[in-house]
């Protein structure tokens, strides 16, 4: 049987972002669990919201479609999640429809974002996605990934695991009923 495609989305283009150790850690334990995967950066395509389209939509479009659910790791800002990756998801609709949406939080305080993780679930919703229960809290973000950017807290690994799970039941159960 093809592995499922399961990119994971960083969604936020600060500078000095946490959230891109947390995605990469995601990336890891995707492809430890013999998923396809490969990380999407919004801040790769960051555009303006009058632009009708902008380089590399197209093959960006086409990958989305491709994929079989999708791992997003969004920081919280201001109890929400970051506006590049409300108009980076935007972009897109029927690429994500029937397909699971796996999210993950990240914040320096100990609530791992969840404020953003339950906002992106309504969103999903709008998509037609199915947004799963399960989620990683990347809690005390600032302390919890050392120099190089490697997660300090092996806990996460049982998380990663538990998220990856329910998200590879609903994301096979989803392609069959879609194909
Ligand atoms: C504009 C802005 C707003 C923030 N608001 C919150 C917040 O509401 N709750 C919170 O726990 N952390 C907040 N933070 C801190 C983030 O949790 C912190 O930057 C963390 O490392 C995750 O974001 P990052 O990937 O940008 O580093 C905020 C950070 C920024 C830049």
């Amino acid at each position: 049987m093809e592995k499922l495609f399961i990119p994971v989305i960083l969604g936020t283009a600060r500078e000095g972002r946490r959230s891109e150790a947390a995605a990469k850690f995601m990336l890891a334990q995707v492809k430890q669990a013999g998923l396809e995967t490969e990380l999407i950066d919004v801040r790769d395509f960051l555009h303006k919201a009058t632009e009708e389209t902008f380089p590399g939509q197209e093959k960006l479009g086409a990958k989305l479609k491709r994929a079989d659910g999708y791992v997003i790791v969004s920081p919280e800002y201001n109890h929400g999640y970051p506006g590049e990756l409300k108009l980076f998801l935007d972009t897109f609709y029927q690429e994500y429809a029937r397909k699971p949406f796996g999210i993950c939080g990240v914040s320096i305080g100990p609530n791992g974002g969840v404020r953003a993780v339950e906002q992106l679930r309504l969103v999903a919703n709008e998509f037609h996605a199915v947004p799963i229960r399960e989620a990683v809290y990347f809690r005390n973000a600032a302390d919890l990934f050392d120099s190089q950017g490697q997660i300090k807290d092996q806990g996460y690994e049982k998380f990663a695991k538990t998220f990856l799970d329910e998200l590879t039941w609903f994301a096979t159960a989803l392609k069959a009923a879609r194909d």
